[in-house]
This record gives structure tokens, C-alpha cells and sequence, in this order.
């Protein structure tokens, strides 16, 4: 195996400064040496830098820094192209879930299907947002059946949009604002909410979201994972923080699969925690997640494979 890693230190998809020292907390916090450990071939594309963009003007009195993030998002999506054509597993680690928009763009050349891992939908629509964040938006973007509804902003032409309905899954949501529900409801788009996993258990989710997927054919998935999706009590440092959370499970069993391409890891920032500490355990947690995903375990075991 051979497996690509990118810094995206980016934070304009939203208003709190401190999520572009993500990449470096989650590389402080070992995901090299972690993902050397499993043995694989690994590249690191180090972090990205940005082409810098004048200031903007809000559009529609809310949306701020479209053009950035709509640059940003061309150039990451580029990035990503080339390393999943060059054979690569790809790891995004960013950043805010704006960066998402770049790359599942850029891997979805290889038609992958998506499963976003967040407390929030981001499928707000530029008109139905309410926080202007292009970071609760990406989704809209990318999902074929909501193009008539999405309007082009400035820095956003390139995009292509990739995913269909039927090729996406949420797990873990916890907040939904009203426009994203009636979204979810009206395109039919699978998801499982923190409560669904609670009652359902985590492997039923699983199982039912492979059935969905993976059912109907073997091809690539992406996963787009926001660390918010776990108790903040386990990652305090992020910027949207809601009570509930999911449990470790969730890496094994898509680890399992065999069929995830690429990855984002986003929304880690050091600069909310109240302590080095809780700094440290967000970033520690995000690394853990990134290894588990792709099959490593202290000391290079599955503790699990080795009870009875
Ligand atoms: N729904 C809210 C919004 O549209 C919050 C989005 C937060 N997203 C995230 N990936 N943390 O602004």
C-alpha cells in the first residue's frame, strides 16, 4: 500500500481563528510515525500554502471569502487528483470542512462514494445558509440533484459536481438546521444520526451503510470525517462543538471495507482548548482515528483480533 499525506491549514470556511494549526497539531501529535507504523509506503505533501486573494466583499450580505475558498478548494483538488491517480491512499489533514469541496473534487474523477462523519450535514445551500460559513455549505456543492437550487458564486466555476444522492451516507449527525433536514428528506438522502447509532448500535449503521453502498457495487469511498462528531469531552478543540458523541467502533469497521481512497480529517483546533492538555487529546484523537482507519493499532495490533 502506499498512502499520500496533506497539510490543508486552512480556516476561511469559518469565523474562529486557531483550525489552520490543525495540520501541525495532528503532526505534532505523531500521524506519521502512526501510519509508518502499518508499514505501507508514505508520502507527505507537507502543508499546502495558499494563493492569497484580496480582500472580499460579503456576498448576499453573509457568504464571506467565496473566492478564497473557491481557490483554495481548485488548487486542493488538484493536489488530490495526483495523488489518487498516482496509486495514493490520501489523507487530508486540515482545516475547516470547507476544504472537503477541493478534495472529494479532486477524487471524484475515480467516482467515489461519500461518507460524511460529522454532527452537522454542511448541505446548506447559499441561500438557505444562515452563519454565511462556507464550511456548513460543501456538500451543496458537490451533490448533482441540488444544482438547480445552488447559485454560482465567484471562485466556485471549476466545480464539477460528483456525488448523487444515492452515493452518500451521514453518519453521526447531531444538529441539523431546518433547510438541511428538508434537504436530506427531499433528495432521500441516507443518514444515521447520533440517536439512530445509539439505538441501532454502531455495526448495524455500518452494515446498513455498506448495504447501501457497497451493495450495490465495489468502488472506491470517501470519508469525510469531522473530529466535532465525537463528545466534546473527547475533542474539546474544535469549533462547533455539540453534546453526544460516537464511539471508535466507526474506524474498524470502515476499515474493514478495504475500499476507502481518501480521507479528511477536519475542524481540529488547538487554539479553542482550554488547556495544552485538551489541545493535545483533540489532536492525539484525530491521529488515532487516521491510523485505526487504516488498520494500525499500538504496536501495529488489533487489540480486538487477539481475544478469544
Ligand atoms: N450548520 C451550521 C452552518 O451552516 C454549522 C456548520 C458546522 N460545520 C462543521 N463542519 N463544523 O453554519
Amino acid at each position: 500500500c502506499s498512502m499520500a499525506v496533506i497539510g490543508a491549514p486552512f480556516s476561511q470556511g469559518q469565523k474562529r481563528k486557531g483550525v489552520e494549526y490543525g495540520p501541525a497539531a495532528i503532526r505534532e501529535a505523531g500521524v506519521m510515525k502512526r501510519l509508518s507504523n502499518l508499514g505501507c509506503g508514505l508520502k507527505d505533501f507537507g502543508d499546502l500554502s495558499f494563493t492569497p486573494v484580496p480582500k472580499e466583499d460579503l456576498y448576499n450580505n453573509l457568504i464571506a471569502n467565496r473566492r478564497s475558498v473557491g481557490l483554495t478548494n481548485q488548487e486542493r483538488s488538484e493536489v488530490v487528483s495526483r495523488a489518487v491517480s498516482g496509486g495514493y491512499s490520501c489523507v487530508t489533514v486540515a482545516g475547516d470542512h470547507s476544504l472537503a469541496i477541493g478534495t472529494i473534487s479532486g477524487h471524484a474523477r475515480h467516482c467515489p462514494d461519500l461518507i460524511w462523519v460529522n454532527t452537522h450535514a454542511d448541505i446548506n445551500a447559499p441561500l438557505t445558509t444562515s452563519s454565511g460559513c462556507l464550511h456548513g455549505q460543501p456538500v451543496s456543492f458537490l451533490l448533482r440533484e441540488l444544482q438547480d437550487k445552488v447559485p454560482q458564486l465567484p471562485g466556485f466555476s471549476w466545480i464539477k459536481p460528483c456525488i448523487s444522492s444515492p452515493s452518500l451516507v451521514y453518519i453521526g449527525l447531531k444538529e441539523m438546521d431546518p433547510p438541511e433536514h428538508f434537504i436530506l428528506k427531499n433528495y432521500d438522502i441516507q443518514y444515521f444520526s447520533i440517536r439512530d447509532i445509539d439505538r441501532l448500535g454502531i455495526q448495524k449503521v455500518m452494515e446498513q451503510t455498506f448495504n447501501l453502498l457497497i451493495g450495490k457495487r465495489q468502488r472506491p469511498s470517501h470519508l469525510s470525517f469531522d473530529i466535532d462528531v465525537f463528545d466534546p469531552t473527547l475533542a474539546p478543540a474544535t469549533g462547533t462543538p455539540v453534546v453526544g458523541g460516537l464511539s471508535m467502533c466507526i474506524t474498524e469497521e470502515i476499515h474493514n471495507t478495504e475500499l476507502l481512497s481518501a480521507l479528511d480529517l477536519v475542524e481540529v483546533n488547538p487554539q479553542l482548548a482550554a488547556s495544552d492538555e485538551e489541545a493535545k487529546a483533540t489532536a492525539g484523537l484525530a491521529v488515532d482515528v487516521i491510523a485505526s482507519i487504516f488498520g494500525t493499532r499500538e504496536g501495529g495490533h488489533n487489540v480486538y483480533d487477539q481475544l478469544p
